[in-house]
């Protein structure tokens, strides 16, 4: 055990990781923020510095009265304002004269191209919101949307938001049972889809899931479906009409709907692993506000220049917030891109990087680990020189996957933002700001102005340094508002832990700088002895080994010790499984983080279980590592990567 440390009933705090990066002179003279000034005005009063952050990023119809009326654990904000989100993210770009500026370099899977301004985009949202009108979806009604990444989807999302329809999107690898549940719960007019999407190079089909699926929603009267692979799809008379023949039909002018500040923009359901998703609630003004706020300043936007690329999936919350209405409310230049980064060759980012110029790239530590297992050649083989800031969010980012995110990508010069942010906030909470945060490889630094974050032990008091529960202490502008029907829900989830405090549900550790340091989910943490271990650090000591390129660890009944540490390992490059690599993995985390992290047993596999949004689903590793039989495995991407690991769990043997 490290010196100095002790038991406590928090989550113990072992990975040391001490270098720092601050931000490169020439970025930081250029960059928006380069001084704590933002900090400062933001801890003097941060209802009024909010309230500027509105009246700067965006157009309101009318003023609002009131900054906040907060009735713990409800809060509105910028109350009695008017304002349209289409209008803001569009409109007002084309009525300045930017009308042939380009929001969306889109690229489909096969290589078929789009390019779309702002005035392209206004053309098509305002015929498909005539086109949602005259299938009689009026303000409030919900939309389902079910569709790849394709241009239509932004299009049909900023429709919605012209006439005050909230949306409700399905990401697309999702099956017709959590569709049905999900347009149940929210009681779904129309669902708009498409005939398929390209994923590593085959069409995969849409429809005929919207099929099996409306058979149990009686809400759904009417169906939209692009034509995308061409596949033989069965259209039903009166309910299913194409994208194409209603655009055709359409007026092409319909004006934006003034909404209430606090009106519903869009659902999005969280899959909880056990019970029933939640449908979480993010209205108008105040999301838009702190979308647009932190899209602007945590990717140092400087809009004439940058080509920005955040290559999530619209289906999450990351793709809502930063690929669609942060983006675009800033009059930003996008790249989409369709498909599989592996598609037809492990180069395929970088190639696309390379030919659109991306300056910012925004992806998920998942994806950095994939990278890095593919190897360093495949970025290298591309002019990568025009990038000048990266960003990471979804998972802790290992200290190892960081630095070769900085060398292998970023060459060296390009500061990285880790966001913290969860579907419920809404919006980035804690991140650097590049042109004027030190930051640390692992460490997503500080909350950002105008948030207030305290980390406390189990009691709810409040801790300066060492491990702990992340909780955040005051409302911010793009709060979830709810969980959709169930107030009683979003009281117990949420606000029920610590008094007066938002639980995230992740661990995190506080430095002695004041360094945030994410933990991952507390479900994730181990108990070794009486000792609460993060899985989140024995991970990172195992990716800091050479010959490591993914791990994930869970804690496993034992008799001995109450858990033990099960881990479970992707080597990297021409490193390959063994014993005696086995042997030396252990003994590597007994030497970072202390004898009581050693893992009990390392198993090798090629693959672990994930969630589609790239989580690793510990759940099921607990099971296997348990000799269990495996609970649901519906969220599960690939369910046969569970069968292999099972295979090779059963033939590693325990090394006490
Ligand atoms: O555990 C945290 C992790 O992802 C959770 C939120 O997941 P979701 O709602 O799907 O949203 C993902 C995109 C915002 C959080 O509770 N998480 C997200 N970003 C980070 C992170 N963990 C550590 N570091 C991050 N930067």
């Amino acid at each position: 055990m490290p010196e100095g440390q002790s038991r406590n009933d928090t989550i113990e705090d072992r990975l040391v990781e001490d270098r720092t990066f601050p931000p490169p002179e020439s970025f930081r003279a250029a960059s928006l923020v380069s001084s704590p000034a933002l900090y400062d005005e933001a801890n003097q009063d941060w209802q009024g510095f909010w309230a500027r952050q509105a009246a700067d990023l965006l157009h309101w119809d009318q003023d609002w009265q009131t900054i906040l009326e907060w009735d713990e654990p409800f809060a509105k904000w910028f109350v009695g304002g008017k304002l349209n989100v289409c209008h803001n993210a569009v409109d007002r770009h084309v009525l300045a004269g930017r009308g042939d500026k380009v929001a969306y370099h889109w690229e489909g899977e096969p290589g078929d191209t789009r390019t779309i301004t702002y005035a392209d985009l206004l053309a098509d949202v305002q015929r498909f919101a005539n086109v949602l009108k005259g299938l009689g979806v009026s303000k409030g009604d919900r939309v389902c949307l079910y569709m790849p990444m394709i241009p239509e989807l932004p299009v049909a999302m900023l429709a919605c938001a012209r006439i005050g329809a909230p949306h409700s999107i399905v990401f697309g690898g999702f099956s017709p049972d959590s569709l049905i549940d999900r347009i149940n719960d929210a009681a779904c007019r129309v669902v708009i889809t498409a005939d398929g999407g390209y994923r590593r190079g085959q069409p995969l089909a849409l429809k005929p899931n919207v099929d099996v699926a409306v058979g149990a929603t009686p809400s759904v009267e009417h169906v939209v479906v692009v034509k995308r692979v061409n596949e033989p799809v069965t259209m039903v008379a009166g309910r299913d009409h194409w994208w194409s023949d209603l655009m055709a039909a359409a007026d092409a002018e319909c004006p934006c709907e003034s909404m209430d500040s606090e009106d519903l923009l869009f659902l999005l359901y969280t899959s909880g692993t056990t019970a029933k998703p939640k449908g979480i609630m993010h209205t108008t003004g105040g999301y838009l506000t702190q979308v647009a706020f932190t899209h602007k300043y945590v990717f140092d936007l400087h809009p004439d220049t940058d080509v920005y690329w955040c290559a999530a999936d619209i289906g999450w919350i990351t793709g809502h917030s930063y690929i669609v209405y942060g983006p675009l409310t800033n009059g930003a230049t996008s790249v989409i891109y369709e498909g599989t980064p592996d598609t037809p060759a492990q180069d395929r980012l970088w190639d696309i990087a390379e030919r659109y110029g991306v300056t910012i790239l925004y992806t998920a530590p998942t994806a950095i680990r994939t990278f890095m297992k593919w190897g360093a050649e495949h970025p290298a083989s591309h002019d990568l020189s025009k990038l000048r800031l990266l960003g990471s969010v979804g998972e802790p980012i290992n200290p190892e996957a960081w630095m070769w995110y900085h060398e292998h990508i970023g060459g060296g010069r390009c500061p990285i933002v880790d966001t913290w942010w969860q579907t419920e906030t809404g919006a980035i909470m804690i991140s650097p700001l590049p042109g004027a945060t030190i930051t640390k490889p692992g460490s997503a630094t500080f909350p950002l102005p105008g948030i207030e974050i305290e980390v406390v032990n189990e009691e709810g008091q409040r801790v300066e340094r060492g491990g702990g529960y992340l909780t955040i202490t005051r409302p911010w502008p793009s709060m979830l508002r709810g969980i959709y029907g169930d107030p009683e829900r979003y009281q117990d989830t949420y606000w029920s832990s610590y008094a007066g405090k938002y639980f995230a549900g992740d661990g995190c550790k506080l430095d002695d700088e004041g360094y945030l340091w994410l933990l991952g989910r507390v479900d994730d943490v181990m108990n070794v002895s009486g000792h609460r271990l993060s899985t989140a650090e024995v991970e990172s000591a195992l990716v800091d080994h050479p010959a490591v390129a993914e791990a994930a660890v869970v804690g496993a009944k034992d008799d001995l010790t109450g858990q033990a540490v099960m881990a479970f390992v992707i080597t990297r490059g021409t490193h390959s499984a063994s014993p005696e690599l086995g042997a030396e993995l252990r003994g590597h985390v007994a030497t970072k983080l202390g004898a009581i992290a050693r893992p009990k047993v390392v198993i090798f596999t090629d693959e672990l279980p994930k969630t589609r949004s790239g989580k690793i689903m510990r759940r099921l590793l607990r099971d296997v590592a348990e000799g269990r039989d495996l609970g649901d495995t519906t969220t599960l991407a690939d369910p046969n990567v569970v069968e292999e690991i099972k295979r090779r769990a059963a033939e590693s043997p325990t090394e006490d």
